[in-house]
């Protein structure tokens, strides 16, 4: 709570948005229990409850895949977001859920994509993350067979992808193969760090993002939103026209 409010006294800060513009977030944990996001359907319940409040009319949520660490599949993904959705619906809570993945890039995502075993949402899309110490080898490929699938793939964060810091041609280099980018709304108020917040904030200037998401796994995540909700660079990336949440 310390560091909260330190970095809101150390920000200029803007009237708070309405994500009521932004309309649809496209990348959470609320899925109770099956990743490192909320850990039961209550807890679920109060951030759901948070979210709207603070204006997301609906909510594509992408609970982890990961070989090592979260073993789910589509099927342990879709029976989570129907209890889910039922549990709102007997609080009372009205708002469309949607279920999709946040597919970390490795073996087991290639095994995958060979089945054309993905959740996608919108046009087909899929998110996906990288590790964060180095970029994997076979990236390339992986990125080629997804599109040739048929799926649009979404790199998930690539502000916080240290090694791309100072590696802009990088970024462009996936804008350029159709790729597209979703900042981490947080990254803004600087939860993930003053370079993370730059290279957002760069990526805003140069229009590389197409989509933003909130990563919301917890409620620190929102308590967190509502500085980064006054941020003027959240305020330009919302207005400007660019975001593609808005169609999902
Ligand atoms: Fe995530």
């Amino acid at each position: 709570m310390r560091i909260f409010r330190k970095l809101f006294s150390r920000n200029k800060l803007i009237d708070p948005i309405d994500f009521g513009a932004v309309r649809v977030d496209m990348h959470s944990h609320l899925i109770p229990g099956i990743d490192d996001g909320s850990k039961n359907l209550h807890e679920s319940y109060e951030l759901v409850k948070r979210l709207k409040s603070l204006g997301y009319r609906k909510l594509i949520t992408t609970p982890h895949i990961m070989s090592d660490f979260y073993r789910n599949d589509s099927d342990t993904i879709r029976r989570g977001a129907d209890q889910l959705r039922e549990y709102l619906r007997n609080k009372g809570v009205e708002i469309e859920i949607e279920a999709a993945a946040e597919y970390f890039c490795d073996e087991h995502f290639d095994r995958l994509i060979e089945k054309k075993d993905l959740l996608s949402f919108g046009n087909n899309y899929v998110l996906f993350e990288l590790p964060f110490m180095q970029a994997p080898t076979s990236l390339k490929t992986t990125l080629f067979n997804l599109q040739m699938a048929g799926y649009k793939p979404i790199l998930a964060h690539p502000e916080r992808y240290g090694y791309w810091h100072t590696r802009f041609d990088e970024y462009q280099s996936f804008i350029d193969k159709d790729v597209l980018l979703q900042v981490n709304l947080n990254s803004f108020s600087g939860a993930y760090g003053p370079q993370v917040r730059k290279t957002a904030e760069k990526m805003v200037d140069q229009g590389m993002i197409s989509l933003l998401g909130t990563d919301c796994h917890n409620h620190n995540h929102i308590d967190m939103m509502e500085l980064s909700r006054r941020m003027p660079y959240v305020h330009r990336l919302v207005t400007s026209g660019v975001l593609l949440n808005g169609k999902l």
